[in-house]
């Protein structure tokens, strides 16, 4: 079989590039590896940059995320017992959106299933040629897929950046700790998103809705989940303050690295999100870098010049949100026992209060810098 573009993965880079280019008017076929039900219910990031609200829009799917997203024009910094308010809409005229990376997964599934275009759930045995072939295996019969171009959207564990390992430069950071996330039925413990450093550790308190309350602590990268009582009492303790509680119906443990492959093509494939790069989620960066490659992507496809360009373009912005969030996850957390360590950090969380160029600097940051298409 033939199509325009083989899109190996059916997350959100997959599924987003999928929408693009069906715009466009080529043509594409996903295969994703898990079922459909596990890949909507999966659990993962929940902000939205305005770019990629703004993608939502221009593909159609914006309606179900402007009624339900939650809108934040400012996020709160804790530290030394004490909030401070980044105003990030007055800072850069920009804010962000709250809205579950599972509900956008869900609005570009439906929208994929509602065009009759090609998205085959569980395949397997996937095998990537950069010459242009994709073999897999789908309902037991195997199939070959000839494309002009595979895009690479596997994720960090997918097949196809191993399947151009030779060509690659890795650069990587692994931190000596992960967050322990949970989802809870209570309000949030407050309006806007909560980032808090403590001697025991960062915590984050964010949302899914008034009613649905998401909150991260730093704790030991290969932690089990506490028990409920330990961890909402760490969650005061490090907040400084009773956050509401609730049943939690949702745990998990999620190591942090930094990591970046150059180049982010070769031959045919094209790599685009989590296959090609991973941030420490401190900035809230992982979903909306994986838009912005695939905005790109399918802004280049049917120009030469651009898509030989596509790996340098797409680094650039790489290069600035891995900063960006290395920055955020350093000054946020407890990074070792060292006394000096601690100070430097403090000293920046009370500049970045206390002076607007830098809170500009990290506002800008945060909601996220425009997307660059070809
Ligand atoms: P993925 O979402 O990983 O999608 C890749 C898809 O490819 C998956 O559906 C997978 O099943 C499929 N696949 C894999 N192998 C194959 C194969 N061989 N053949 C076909 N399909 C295959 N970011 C934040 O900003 N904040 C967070 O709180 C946050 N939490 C996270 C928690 C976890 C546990 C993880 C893993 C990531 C988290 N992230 C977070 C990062 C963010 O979710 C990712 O950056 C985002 O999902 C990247 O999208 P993607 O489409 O590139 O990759
Ligand atoms: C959420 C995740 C993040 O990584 C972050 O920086 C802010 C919020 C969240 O899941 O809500």
């Amino acid at each position: 079989m033939r199509t325009q573009v083989a899109i190996v993965g059916g997350g959100p880079a997959g599924l987003m590039l999928g929408r693009l280019l069906e715009r466009r008017g080529i043509e594409s076929v996903i295969l994703e590896a898990r079922e459909r039900e596990y890949v909507q219910q999966r659990v993962r990031a929940g902000v939205l940059e305005q770019a990629t609200m703004d993608l939502m829009d221009e593909v159609g799917l914006g309606a179900r995320m402007h009624r339900e997203g939650l809108v934040h024009e400012g996020v709160e910094l804790r530290f030394d017992g004490e909030g401070h308010r980044i105003p990030l809409k007055d800072l850069t005229g920009r804010a962000i959106t709250i809205y579950g990376q599972q509900e956008v997964v869900k609005d570009l599934i439906e929208a994929r299933l509602q065009s009759g275009l090609p998205l085959h759930f569980e395949v397997s045995d996937v095998v990537v040629d950069p010459a242009g072939t994709v073999t897999y295996t789908h309902e037991g019969e195997s199939h070959t897929l000839e494309a002009d171009l595979i895009a690479g959207c596997d994720g960090f564990h997918g097949v196809c950046r191993p399947a151009i390992a030779d060509v690659l430069t890795v650069y990587e950071r692994e931190y000596p700790f992960g967050w322990m996330g949970i989802l809870a039925e209570c309000a949030p413990a407050s309006e806007e998103l909560i980032y808090a450093h403590h001697e025991r550790g960062f915590a984050l308190a964010s949302m899914r809705s008034h009613q649905i309350t998401r909150m991260y602590l730093q704790c030991a990268p290969d932690a089990e989940p506490l028990p409920d009582e330990e961890i909402w009492d760490e969650l005061d303790r490090r907040f400084g303050m009773s956050v509401n509680r609730g049943p939690i119906f949702e745990k998990g443990v999620t190591p942090m690295r930094s990591f970046v492959v150059e180049p982010m093509q070769h031959g045919k494939l094209f790599l685009a999100g989590d296959a090609a790069h991973i941030v420490p989620p401190t900035g809230a960066k992982g979903l909306n870098t994986a838009m912005a490659d695939v905005a790109l992507l399918a802004s280049s496809f049917g120009d030469e010049g651009a898509l030989a360009a596509y790996t340098q373009r797409a680094l650039e912005r790489v290069w600035r949100v891995q900063h960006f969030s290395w920055w955020m996850t350093s000054m946020l957390h407890r990074m070792s026992d060292d006394p000096f360590e601690t100070q430097l950090q403090r000293s920046q969380l009370r500049y970045t209060v206390t002076s607007e160029a830098q809170a500009t600097a990290l506002a800008e940051n945060y909601v996220g810098l425009p997307f660059i298409t070809a």
